[in-house]
């Protein structure tokens, strides 16, 4: 089965072409993230405008570009080699979903196929189950089991969930006020780094990390609230304001700033693991995937592997390809596949409160 994918749930434009929820044919996104980096946050209207622009030439190149790919199709992809198309319907910016909605329902209608309409939180799970990816050096070994214990770690949401098998998801956990990308970002500017947070604070960090210094270093500057509580919960709320102190403490010089970058990843990425690992321990799952923009963080990766080496448990840890983990259109046209329920054009709409279990 061949899905279209099309995600546009905050500044990213994206379309893939995947078959079989697997191997992707082809993935195209454009992105306004530098236009919100001289801003240090996204604008709505800013990012919907770009992605009004964007969308037909995505799409276009998106199935263009599937010609190139092993289709065993003599001439290429053509519009009847399409099966469906899936779109992102929330959660998300209203201007952005709108805008790969209705094109997503115009096309349903112009090529006459069936929409399975995504939830982008689920999508960033099922970016997990990509497993062929053209020009990616990154290969997913691990054989994805049920049950599966799940983290999305995003710009907007930590949820920790447990997936019984496609389409049975239950909520273990999640945080009770920022998200974990979203403490990336906030910290980041306190720091006077750029949007989005989480790849510049972990570049930062990266430098202090090659220093010999920084190998006798304790990371451990900033609190790491509700670690030993006995729940799956996250609290990263309380991490800006310690950040903010420690920045008016002492005149902090560019010098300090990967010192800092690292005592903050080391906080998120340390509670974010903990929690994660007591999770593990006790629904004993077969498979636990990362996803989410945050699960492209070199030290979370690292941490999380060295943690699920350290059990004595039979778990097979999957991280996505990071560059499935931010916001693309492969995982959304991979989590259309696996719960594939169409629906008329007609009923879909875009939904910017849903949350990871469905409207509430
Ligand atoms: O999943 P995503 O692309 O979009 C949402 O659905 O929100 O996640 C974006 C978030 C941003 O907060 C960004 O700072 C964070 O993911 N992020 C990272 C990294 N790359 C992106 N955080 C830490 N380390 C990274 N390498
Ligand atoms: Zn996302």
């Amino acid at each position: 089965m061949i899905i279209l994918g099309i995600e546009t749930s905050c500044d990213e434009t994206s379309a893939s072409v995947v078959e079989n929820g697997r191997t992707v044919l082809s993935h195209v996104l454009a992105s306004s993230a530098h236009m919100h980096a001289k801003t240090g946050g996204i604008i709505p209207e800013m990012a919907a405008r770009e992605q009004v622009k964007a969308i037909i030439p995505v799409i276009r190149e998106a199935i263009e570009n599937s010609k190139e790919a092993k289709l065993g199709l003599p001439s290429g992809l053509k519009i009847e080699n399409l099966d469906a198309i899936g779109v992102t319907v929330g959660p998300g910016l209203i201007g952005s979903l709108l805008v790969g909605v209705e094109t997503a329902k115009t096309l349903a209608w112009i090529w006459n196929k069936p929409i399975v309409p995504v939830n982008h939180l689920l999508g960033h799970i099922y970016a997990n189950f990509i497993r062929e990816i053209p020009n990616d050096k990154f290969q997913m070994t691990n054989e994805i089991l049920f049950p599966a214990l799940a983290l999305v770690v995003s710009g907007g949401h930590t949820d920790l969930v447990l997936m019984r098998d496609h389409g049975k998801v239950e909520w273990i956990g999640g945080t009770r006020d920022d998200a974990a990308g979203e403490a990336f970002d906030k910290t980041a500017r306190l720091l006077g780094l750029p949007y989005p947070g989480g790849p510049a604070i972990s570049a930062a960090a990266e430098k202090f990390q090659i220093t010999s210094a920084s190998r006798r270093t304790q990371l451990n500057l900033f609190p790491r609230p509700m670690i030993n509580e006995d729940n799956f919960d996250w609290s990263f709320s309380g991490l800006k304001t310690a950040v903010a102190r420690e920045v008016q403490k002492r005149n902090i010089s560019p010098n300090d700033i990967p010192r800092l970058a690292a005592e903050v990843q080391e906080a998120i990425v340390d509670v974010l693991t903990q929690k994660v690992i007591r999770a593990a321990k006790k629904f004993k799952p077969k498979s636990l995937l990362l996803g989410g923009g945050v699960a492209a963080n070199g030290r979370l990766r690292e941490k999380m592997r060295l943690a699920i080496g350290h059990l004595s448990l039979d778990i097979k840890l999957s991280i996505a390809s990071p560059q499935f983990c931010t916001d693309n259109a492969s995982m959304i046209a991979a989590a259309a596949y696996y719960n594939y329920k169409q629906v008329s054009w007609k009923k879909v709409t875009a939904i910017p409160g849903l949350t990871i279990l469905g409207e509430t």
